[in-house]
């Protein structure tokens, strides 16, 4: 399959401020792309541009290889779903659902057939004649969704759209949303200040930094080989470390290895904290190993995370280190020494 959205060096001015620069992407038919990005780094300013409501400053869109320059938001074959989700209160679901399609002077039983198979779709069948205002937020998610999608959009874009959800029904929604953009083809431009959405739903995601675009790749390339200190640090958890001339040889010593060495230049260090191995039974070749001190436990179920620091260090750093859910390491307590390895791939400097 082709590429249906291309993004050709697209900059946003608004006076002197620069909101979009430079942005350059191709998202594939089919696809679940992610714009990943914290807040005011210029997302939806990006998506307002796609959609049309925006105009760029520079560069060009093209949807299927056309340009949509002069083309009105209406006239793109596109829709969206904003955060807000923008439900008419005064409406039931159908009345909200059916809207578009009214507009576009379709006959009732077209319709009707239309609203319906979207409804069951996103699992509201039988909720035809509630209010919306009656809904639950997840519910009102999927008529905002159930409303954009029955209109046929050949790209749906989202704008933060499990914003407003609590963090169990956004954890329920994510997964859903996934499964429903598989089942229906249609491709999703999704925008989000949340890495674990964008990581759980995404064919290929974008981090979105102060306008720019620091890296597109895979969820878990992303989370692998991140390309910058700030891709590195806003993705997955991470021991960030700041290399000084004094500390450069002493945050892991341990083996007569020298992290200097290895990453000569580097300021920044990052080593997430499920690459610290426990009690490594032989420290291959690439393996550094290393002790460290544990100064608490920081239970968190499947997450729980050891405090440590590395005991060869004079700086004194604190280190985290991923607990695996292991019975070899059920009596391990505070002040305990043990011995950790890692691998020298999973250092990233920058
Ligand atoms: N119409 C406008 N005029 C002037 N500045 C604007 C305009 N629209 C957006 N901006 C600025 O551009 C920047 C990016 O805004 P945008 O709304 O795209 O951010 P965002 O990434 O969507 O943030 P959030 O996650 O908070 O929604 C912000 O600094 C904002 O103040
Ligand atoms: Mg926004």
């Amino acid at each position: 399959m082709g590429n249906i959205l291309e993004v050709k060096n697209v900059s946003k001015y608004f006076g002197d401020f620069t909101a979009v620069k430079d942005v350059d992407f191709v998202v594939e038919e089919g696809g679940f792309f992610s714009i990943l990005g914290s807040s005011g780094c210029g997302k939806t300013t990006l998506l307002r541009m796609i959609a049309g409501f925006q105009h760029e400053s520079e560069g060009d869109i093209l949807i299927r290889g056309k340009s949509m320059k002069g083309i009105p938001p209406e006239k793109r074959p596109v829709n969206i779903v904003f955060q807000t989700l923008a439900l008419f209160p005064m409406m039931n679901v159908y009345e909200n659902v059916a809207f578009g399609l009214q507009r576009k002077k379709m006959s009732k039983p077209e319709i009707e057939a239309l609203v319906n198979e979207m409804l069951s779709r996103v699992g509201l069948n039988g909720f035809e004649t509630k209010n919306v205002t009656e809904l639950s937020g997840g519910q009102r998610q999927r008529v905002a969704i159930a409303r954009s999608l029955v209109m046929k959009p050949e790209i749906l874009l989202l704008d933060e759209p499990l914003g407003a959800l609590d963090r169990k029904l956004r954890e329920h929604m994510k997964v859903e949303l996934k499964l429903l953009q598989k089942e229906i083809g249609t491709t999703f431009i999704y925008i989000t200040h949340d890495q674990s959405e964008a990581l759980v739903m995404s064919d290929k995601i974008a981090v979105m930094h102060q306008g720019v675009f620091e890296q597109i790749a895979t969820p878990r390339d992303l989370y692998r080989n991140p390309k910058t200190a700030f891709v590195a640090g806003f993705v997955g958890d991470s021991n960030r470390f700041e290399i000084t001339q004094s500390n450069a040889e002493q945050l892991i010593t341990e083996g007569g290895w020298k992290i200097n060495k290895a990453h000569e230049g580097a300021k920044l260090l990052f080593i997430r904290p499920e690459a610290l191995i426990l009690n490594p039974s032989k420290g291959g070749e690439n393996i550094e190993t290393f002790s460290v001190t544990i100064k608490t436990i920081l239970f968190d179920g499947s997450n729980t995370k050891l405090s440590t620091t590395v005991d060869d260090s004079s700086s004194g750093e604190e280190l985290l280190i991923s607990l695996p859910q292991n019975a070899e390491f059920e009596n391990l307590k505070e002040g305990d020494s043990i011995l950790v390895g890692i691998h020298k791939d999973d250092l990233k400097s920058y």
